[in-house]
């Protein structure tokens, strides 16, 4: 479920697996179109949803994207007898609900940025509930507080107030069926629109795996501390989290502390995780959807993977639409993986349909190759206008 680039590269991690039988998106898109039957039903359509699937036959839904967990398609789906990878809506809550998020964690004893009852310079303002990451206000002046203080409040689902955490920010994925919990390798993303780190914050203009100061013992020391006990936590009050467990986590000099979770896979940082891996991503959804986790593995593997996403000229105000798009193929050749997120057929051509359009993802033994090989293969795309920022994981460095 899905039509944006996390879910073109979740179906070709799936297509790869042996044991698809048949390939089935709603609403999906034209990259996605190559590899299964797209059908025209929106993830957001719950009804539309459950009658596709219950007319396919569908062995296993995998959601892609928040809203619909929170809304309980997880619960509706398996109510019908469906298999789901995706949580309940009780235990998407983890990301629908940033209070219940940190009462969680505070119950869990997992650490997070501390809770200020009064807002003090500096600080970070938060509306509660799904805004697409657009609740989120960093304050550093008082201009700064005002203005995220009456942000938040426009938003009327409530406002929280934190400390402000300096450091490396990162993304720690990890698959469970409720107790075994298996993670990806450590990924970063980037969220502003330019180069630098400049502009607005944006749905993330680019990420890469793996994070090369961080080793497996950093990693498991991090699962450890974050995503066990807040996954014990949940199945002991009766919602157990089936899915994937998104950790955004700021790497400060006291330590890792949690920013927020979220309920489902990462956007971008899913389209360079999966090329990565080298188990079988079809075999760990549905054991996970089943309820048992044990005996399977999750091997990744050392090479790296960078994905620059091509956005349209005016990117993050408006979409783009109808910029015709040439040399996706010569750039796969050149052994890139381009998932689509905002493109579709126009008489039978590539054209933009959205605000991000294509993710580019480079693979390579270091970071920097694999970021050369994104570049080389972006020079082979013509899409007029596009704007993409050129230090996509510049600075990884071990
Ligand atoms: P969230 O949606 O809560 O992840 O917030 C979006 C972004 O805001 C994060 O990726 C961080 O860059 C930033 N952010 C959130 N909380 C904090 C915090 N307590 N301190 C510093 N930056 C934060
Ligand atoms: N890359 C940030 C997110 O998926 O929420």
């Amino acid at each position: 479920m899905g039509e944006g680039g996390r879910e073109h590269a979740l179906a070709w991690a799936i297509a790869r697996s042996p044991r698809l039988t048949e390939l089935h998106a709603a609403p999906g898109n034209p990259g996605i179109a190559a590899l299964g039957q797209c059908h025209p039903v929106r993830a957001e359509d719950g009804e539309g949803i459950l009658a596709l699937c219950v007319t396919l036959g569908i062995d296993l839904v995998v959601v892609g994207p928040e809203g619909p967990l929170v809304s309980g398609i997880a619960d509706e789906l398996r109510r019908a007898g469906i298999a789901v990878f995706g949580p309940s809506a009780a235990a998407a809550r983890i990301e629908g609900s940033k209070r219940f998020a940190k009462r969680l964690m505070q119950a869990a004893g997992v650490p997070t940025a501390e809770s200020l009852a009064v807002a003090q310079l500096p600080c970070v303002v938060k509306a509660d509930g799904l805004a697409a990451g657009k609740g989120v206000y960093v304050c550093r002046t008082r201009d700064e507080l005002d203005r995220g203080l009456r942000a938040a409040a426009a938003r009327g689902t409530g406002t929280l107030i934190e400390e402000l955490l300096e450091g490396e920010e990162i993304s720690l994925l990890a698959i469970t069926d409720g107790r075994t919990i298996l993670p990806l390798a450590p990924a970063q993303d980037f969220k502003r629109a330019l180069d630098g780190d400049a502009g607005p914050n944006t749905g993330g203009m680019g990420s890469y795996s793996p994070v090369p100061r961080l080793d497996d013992a950093d990693l498991e020391e991090l699962v450890d501390r974050v995503h066990r006990p807040v996954i014990e936590a949940l199945a002991r009050g009766g919602t157990p989290f089936v899915g994937c467990l998104y950790a955004g986590l700021m790497l400060t000099d006291q330590g890792p502390r949690v920013l927020e979770f979220n309920c489902r896979f990462g956007d971008p940082e899913t389209q360079s995780l999966l090329p990565r891996l080298e188990s079988d991503l079809l075999e760990a959804l549905a054991a996970a959807a089943g309820g048992d986790l044990t005996g399977v593995e999750l091997e990744v593997g050392t090479h790296a993977a960078v994905t620059v996403v091509l956005a349209g000229s005016s990117y993050p105000e408006h979409g783009d639409t109808g910029t015709p798009i040439d040399g996706v193929d010569s750039a796969e050749e050149a052994g890139a993986l381009v998932f689509h997120a905002g493109t579709a057929l126009q008489d039978g051509r590539l054209v933009s349909h959205g605000g991000r359009v294509l993710n580019v993802t480079g693979l390579g033994a270091s970071v920097a190759d694999a970021r050369d090989a994104a570049y080389a293969a972006i020079d082979r795309i013509s899409f007029p206008g596009a704007l993409y920022r050129r230090d996509i994981a510049a600075l990884a460095h071990a």
